[in-house]
C-alpha cells in the first residue's frame, strides 16, 4: 500500500527539496502551502499540492479531513514551513510576534493534533520530522529572538510527542538545519549574508537536497529506532 506523507511550506526552498526527496521514496506526498502558483508548478507522479494557511488552525483541521477522506490515513508528517521576521528586540511588533509564533510553532501544533489522529492503525512506525533551526542553539548568529523561540518551543513539541507516542510506534525527531540556501535568505543583507556563509567550515552554505536526505532517512525504515532527537546539521560549526 502506498505510504501518505504531507509536508508542510512544500512550495518553498526546502519543501520542494523535501517533496522530490519522499516521491523518490515512494511516498504520495500531500504538500500544504499558502503559495498556489508555486504548487500548481509542482506537478508530478504522486504529489498533490493543498492551499492551507498554517496560521488558521480551522484550516489544518479541514485539509486533515480532506485527507482523511481521500486517502484514510497519514504515514509521516513533515512540519517544514516557517519564516524568520528580522525586526530586532525590543522593537518588534506585537502583530510579527503573532505571526511567527503562529506560522513556526502553531502551525506545526495543529497539524501534529490532526495527523497523530490519521496514524492510529497505519502500518509500521509513523513519523513526524519537525524543521527547527540552528538558530535556537547557536547565539552568535543573526537570528531575532521570536524566531529563536518558535524553534525551541518545537523542540520541546517534539521531545513531549516522542515520549508520549513511543509505545504507539510514532517516531518525532527535530532536524535543525543552518545556513541552507533557499529564499529564505533574501531576509538578511547581503553583507550579514555572506559573512554567515563565511563562519560555515565548509566555506559554503548547505543545500536543501542535503537537507532532505535526513529527512528521508528519518521517515525510511532506518529512522524507526529514533525518536526524541534534535539533529543540528552545520558541518560541524558549533562544536565546542
Ligand atoms: N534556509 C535556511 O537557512 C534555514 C535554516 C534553518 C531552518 N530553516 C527552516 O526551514 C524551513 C523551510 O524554510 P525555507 O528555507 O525553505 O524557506 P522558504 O521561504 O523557501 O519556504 C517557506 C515556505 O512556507 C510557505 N508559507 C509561508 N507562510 C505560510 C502560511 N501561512 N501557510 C502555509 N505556507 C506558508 C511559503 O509560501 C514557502 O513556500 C523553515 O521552517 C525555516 O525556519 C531554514
Amino acid at each position: 500500500m502506498t505510504k501518505i506523507a504531507v509536508v508542510t511550506g512544500a512550495a518553498g526552498g526546502m519543501g520542494r527539496a523535501i517533496v522530490a526527496r519522499l516521491l523518490a521514496d515512494g511516498f504520495h506526498v500531500v504538500g500544504f502551502d499558502i503559495d498556489a502558483d508555486g504548487l500548481s508548478g509542482m506537478e508530478a507522479d504522486g504529489f498533490e499540492g493543498m492551499v492551507v494557511d498554517l496560521t488558521s488552525a480551522e484550516a489544518i483541521a479541514d485539509a486533515f479531513e480532506q485527507i482523511k477522506a481521500t486517502h484514510g490515513g497519514v504515514d509521516a508528517l513533515v512540519n517544514n514551513a516557517g519564516t524568520c521576521f528580522m525586526s530586532e528586540f525590543p522593537d518588534i511588533p506585537e502583530a510579527e510576534f503573532e505571526k511567527q509564533m503562529s506560522l513556526n510553532f502553531s502551525g506545526a501544533f495543529h497539524c501534529c493534533q490532526a495527523a497523530i489522529k490519521l496514524m492510529q492503525g497505519r502500518d509500521g512506525v509513523r513519523k513526524i520530522v519537525n524543521i527547527s533551526s540552528n538558530g535556537a542553539y547557536n547565539f552568535d548568529a543573526f537570528d531575532p529572538p521570536h524566531y529563536r523561540a518558535s524553534k525551541a518551543a518545537l523542540d520541546t513539541l517534539t521531545k513531549d510527542l516522542a515520549r508520549r507516542y513511543a509505545t504507539d510506534k510514532i517516531a518525532v525527531n527535530s532536524i535543525a538545519p543552518a545556513m541552507t540556501e533557499t529564499p529564505l535568505f533574501g531576509v538578511v543583507s547581503e553583507e550579514v549574508l555572506a559573512k554567515a556563509i563565511a563562519q560555515m567550515p565548509h566555506g559554503r552554505a548547505m543545500q536543501p537536497s542535503e537537507i532532505a536526505a535526513w529527512i528521508g532517512f528519518l521517515i525510511s525504515p532506518a529512522g524507526d529506532v529514533s525518536s526524541g532527537n534534535v539533529i543540528i546539521l552545520n558541518q560541524g560549526r558549533d562544536v565546542r
